[in-house]
């Protein structure tokens, strides 16, 4: 592996009073023990009153945090009666870990309070950057991939780990360009990101497709070199296929591809938590569970390693946020 860092930096912030090395393995530890509560659905506002009155028999819910580390009222109360009935992870967009800029206090401060609030089983953000000077674009850009990047980019990790006391996961992005600056593959980057770090990953499955497709590089060589006992999630999603680039809309049912990603992604993690995103043109609360409950077919199916993107479908353009609900506009 790359040997990034020649100092402890940061060290005088532990709050763990250890060294940078312990605390790596104890966050290792954690994120390796963390329990597989099953398949899991977004919280979604469109979704509560079905949920407080159904109660349905989802293993648990993921929250976009920036939904609900603003808003009081009736989403905070919502939550709040979710959080004693379900299990919560709580999944940011607005970290901007590769940006940079300082990190945001007064953002950690709030998600650690949100924590705190619905002790979530989970913090996790993206590998990407969101905006500089004090913008947040609500847009996770990606980020290039060189020894300069990720020894910036670890150094913050341990930062964001050490505020909130807990590892961090971090999940790939869909990417739709790559940067000539770029020396390391994704696939690698994130594995040192996690050897450096402790922290954990969240697999997008649907957004190694949509990349893969997108930079063209294998798929399955993707999922295959992660380093799979980091992965505590992962994701799947639909997408829109628009010819010769795919974009990562969240707005329609998961494709066969996908599908056989997820179940090489299954046996190799082993099975772990696992999370269909849908947000735009969402379906109504049993039609987006019995999609997400497909993933019991593929858990013991036999991978099909033949690949091939689905046919073009260049109707209904859409582009989707989770972003978009609730949330009040944050500025920094
Ligand atoms: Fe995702």
């Amino acid at each position: 592996m790359l040997k990034i860092f020649a100092t402890e930096k940061g060290t005088s912030s532990i709050s763990l009073n250890k060294t940078m090395s312990e605390k790596r393995g104890v966050y290792q530890d954690i994120i390796e023990n963390l329990p597989n509560p099953g398949l899991g659905l977004g919280l979604r506002s469109k979704h509560f009153n079905y949920i407080l009155e159904h109660k349905p028999s989802v293993d648990w819910f993921e929250v976009i945090s920036e939904n609900f580390m603003d808003s009081g009222g009736r989403p905070r109360h919502v939550l709040n009666q979710l959080a004693e009935q379900y299990a919560l992870v709580m999944h940011g967009v607005s970290l901007s870990i590769g940006s940079t800029d300082l990190l945001n206090i007064t953002y950690l401060t709030k998600l650690k309070m949100l924590a705190k609030e619905v002790n979530p089983l989970w913090i996790s953000d993206h590998l990407c950057w969101t905006g500089v000077n004090s913008l947040n674009t609500h847009d996770l850009l990606p980020v290039v991939l060189n020894e300069e990047s990720l020894k910036h980019i670890c150094i913050r990790i341990n930062e964001v780990q050490d505020f909130l006391e807990r590892p961090v996961v971090f999940e790939n992005p869909s990417t739709y360009l790559t940067f000539r600056q770029s020396t390391i593959n994704e696939w690698d980057f994130l594995r040192y990101m996690t050897e450096e770090t402790g922290c954990g990953l969240l697999l997008d499955v649907n957004n190694v497709y949509v990349s893969g497709f997108n930079n063209d590089f294998d798929p399955i060589h993707y999922i295959e070199q992660l380093p799979h006992k980091s992965i505590v999630q992962m994701h799947i999603a639909g997408h829109q296929h628009c010819g010769n680039y795919i974009i990562d809309t969240h707005d329609r049912n998961v494709v066969q591809e996908v599908w056989k990603l997820f179940t090489l992604a299954w046996q190799l993690t082993g099975g772990v938590a696992t999370l269909l995103e849908w947000d735009s043109n969402i379906p109504d609360f049993e039609d987006y569970h019995s999609e997400l409950l497909k993933a019991r077919n593929y858990m013991s199916a036999i991978f099909d390693q033949h690949i091939i993107p689905e046919k073009q479908d260049y109707k209904h353009a859409a582009v989707s946020n989770p972003v978009n609900f609730l949330v009040n506009d944050i500025k920094w």
